[in-house]
């Protein structure tokens, strides 16, 4: 007996003979019986109504007084989420009734048998997508907010990916192996999370950020083609497409050029999408870091909104923007004839980013009738369109200027397209545009550590052009790195790797490595590229990421089963949690107050 007094059945023998998304008109007259949850229920005195739900979908079931006077007593006791298996005739249903909302919709199963095989609590919150929940309960009660159509479906797309992505790998001739998740170190720019060994007390384990080092070593050990769909961990802020502990499609490759990893790239995402109904065309456009930054002022451009121009030279002497930096023009398509106040918020959200933005168009034309012909001939604005120019004020910023300002007008572009996108639909979501970034530069400045910092990770070759100059200008080195990006958002990102003892050993004194440090820290890595090491490269993609998109979901909480809060925590399990006393002396471990 359950706790509130219902009768359970034992599952016994009973097998069931469809699933609930299964029948058809074609089965009417057939016997079924099916399982699964009760997803609604209507009581109409002499008949109950039962939506029965499992993964595959809704079935009507019927319980009728008439026919079948105790299943339908029975069937009184029914309440949501309760587990049920119920046995009878799949009868067509007459046409004024037919349910065109679910596939099952034509026939409905009148039940003669029914068990009850759990009870359930009333549930947290209706199983219905349309029903608002707090992210908050919904993690709390994951297992539940689980069941929910929309969930079922993101997670059922999340697997059906990975099988696309393994399927069309191993196809290629890579093999999946597997990489530690105890290791050392790998440095991809954020904290580790520690795990402290008990065997040798003051000794920690990293989990790894990405098994980068370790598919370099596959590389060495000659296996050639390698794969993994692996979990990754970073200690660092979490955002809505960034998560603690997340996916990556990670492979790697020997005896390659950039455009080999693309030509596999392409193929694989082209697999994954299919998965989700999407047809793309290949091959993706290509830019590189430079034009990236000089037409969308981002190296993750999102090419739903058009391109920006920069128009300094339009404008001689006129003194619209610092000493030779750019001055931009954005346009944002058919959002022209913004309030007064609207216009004010640009000029702040500019001004917040050392950009002074004009927004009179009027008086711009007026004051530069003929340079303004220019730019509206430049960017191709119509009238309707919103047309924005935005320049530098104050002292140019003492690292790659120019960049610091085209970010800034970046960053206003999208700001603009996402606050019109609702009015003029300049950001669908189905509107799927990828794009390779390449040529990113080797070294990126740390402004708080006053030193040069690798923008893709210490192991990225250099243009073979660029070489030489690694020791006397590390800022115009190239890196042979290259990233995918869809509509804004980093997918994924690879390079070609060092594969020479000596070259590396540069790139670390470049970031100012001494020897004993690199020792320390990639010791091993070194060693193995004394040993034959052939030269090869990678690229990682984010699961998660790509799949959100895929399902149109906006954080990739949506799409991963039992996610962490922004603050890192599992509300379900309560993760993280203090352990005990004892635990804490096993691993020699005494906390202290930070
Ligand atoms: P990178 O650090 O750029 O490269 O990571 C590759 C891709 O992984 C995804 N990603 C994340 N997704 C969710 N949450 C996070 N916290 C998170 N961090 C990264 C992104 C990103 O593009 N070893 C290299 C790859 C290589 O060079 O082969 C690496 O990890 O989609």
């Amino acid at each position: 007996m359950a706790e509130n007094c219902v009768p359970l059945d034992f599952l016994g023998d009973l097998r069931r003979t469809h699933t609930c998304g299964e029948l058809r008109a074609s089965h009417a007259g057939s016997r079924a019986l099916l399982m699964g949850w009760v997803h609604r229920r209507r009581d109409l005195g002499g008949v109950i109504f039962v939506h029965l739900r499992d993964r595959d979908g809704v079935t009507q079931v019927v319980f009728r007084e008439d026919t079948e006077k105790t299943v339908h007593q029975k069937a009184e006791l029914l309440r949501s989420e309760y587990v049920i298996a119920v046995e009878g005739e799949v009868t067509l249903r007459t046409p004024d009734t037919v349910n065109p909302n679910i596939e099952t919709g034509e026939v409905e199963l009148v039940a003669d048998k029914l068990w009850i095989l759990n009870d359930s609590r009333t549930p947290p919150f209706p199983m219905e997508d349309t029903v608002d929940v707090s992210e908050d309960v919904r993690l709390k009660y994951r297992y539940v907010d689980l069941r929910r159509p929309l969930m079922q479906r993101n997670i059922m797309l999340r697997a059906k990916a990975s099988f696309a992505a393994r399927e069309f790998l191993s196809s290629q001739g890579f093999l999946e192996i597997e990489t530690p998740y105890m290791t050392s170190s790998t440095p991809e720019g954020a904290r580790d999370f520690l795990v402290p060994s008990r065997i040798q007390p003051g000794c920690f384990y990293a989990l790894p950020q990405s098994p980068q080092i370790f598919k370099q070593l596959l590389m060495v050990s000659g296996f050639e083609k390698y794969f993994q769909i692996v979990r990754c961990f970073r200690d660092e802020d979490l955002r809505a497409d960034r998560q603690p502990e997340f996916t990556q499609i990670d492979l790697e490759m020997s005896f390659v050029r950039q455009e080999d990893i693309m030509e596999v790239i392409e193929p694989l995402v082209q697999a994954i999408c299919r998965t989700a109904g999407y047809e793309l065309q290949l091959p993706f456009p290509r830019m590189t870091y430079e034009q990236a930054m000089r037409s969308y002022g981002s190296d993750k451009p999102d090419l739903r909104l058009p391109p920006f121009y920069t128009v300094e030279d339009l404008f001689p002497g006129a003194m619209l923007t610092g000493e030779g930096l750019p001055l931009v023009a954005i346009v944002i398509p058919k959002a022209g004839g913004i309030s007064r106040k609207e216009r004010d918020e640009w000029k702040a959200f500019g001004a917040e980013r050392g950009l002074r933005v004009y927004d009179d168009v009027k008086r711009l034309d007026r004051d530069y009738p003929g340079p303004m012909a220019e730019v509206r001939a430049r960017t191709g604005a119509c009238p309707e369109d919103l047309l924005l120019l935005a320049g530098w004020t104050g002292p140019a910023p003492a690292h790659r200027p120019e960049h610091a300002v085209l970010q800034a007008c970046g960053q206003l572009r999208l700001q603009a397209g996402q606050k019109y996108n609702d009015k003029h639909k300049l950001l669908d979501p189905r509107d799927l545009r990828f794009a390779w970034v390449m040529d990113f530069p080797m070294f990126e400045w740390n402004e708080e550590e006053g030193r040069w910092e690798a923008a893709h990770h210490p192991f990225t070759s250099v243009h073979d052009e660029d070489l030489d100059k690694l020791s006397v200008d590390p800022e115009a080195c190239r890196a042979k790195s290259y990233d995918l990006v869809l509509n804004g958002v980093e997918l994924g990102s690879g390079s070609i790797r060092i594969h020479r003892r000596d070259v590396q050993a540069k790139v670390f004194q470049a970031l100012g490595l001494s020897d004993e440090d690199a020792r320390v820290r990639f010791g091993h890595l070194l060693e193995a590229l004394e040993y034959g090491a052939p030269p090869h490269g990678g690229i990682a993609l984010g699961l998660d990421r790509l799949v959100m998109i895929l399902s149109g979901e906006n954080s990739i909480r949506d799409v991963i089963p039992f996610p962490k809060t922004a603050k890192g925590t599992d509300l379900m399990c309560g993760a993280p949690s203090p352990v005990s006393e004892q635990q804490l002396r096993e691993l020699g471990i005494a906390l202290r107050r930070r």
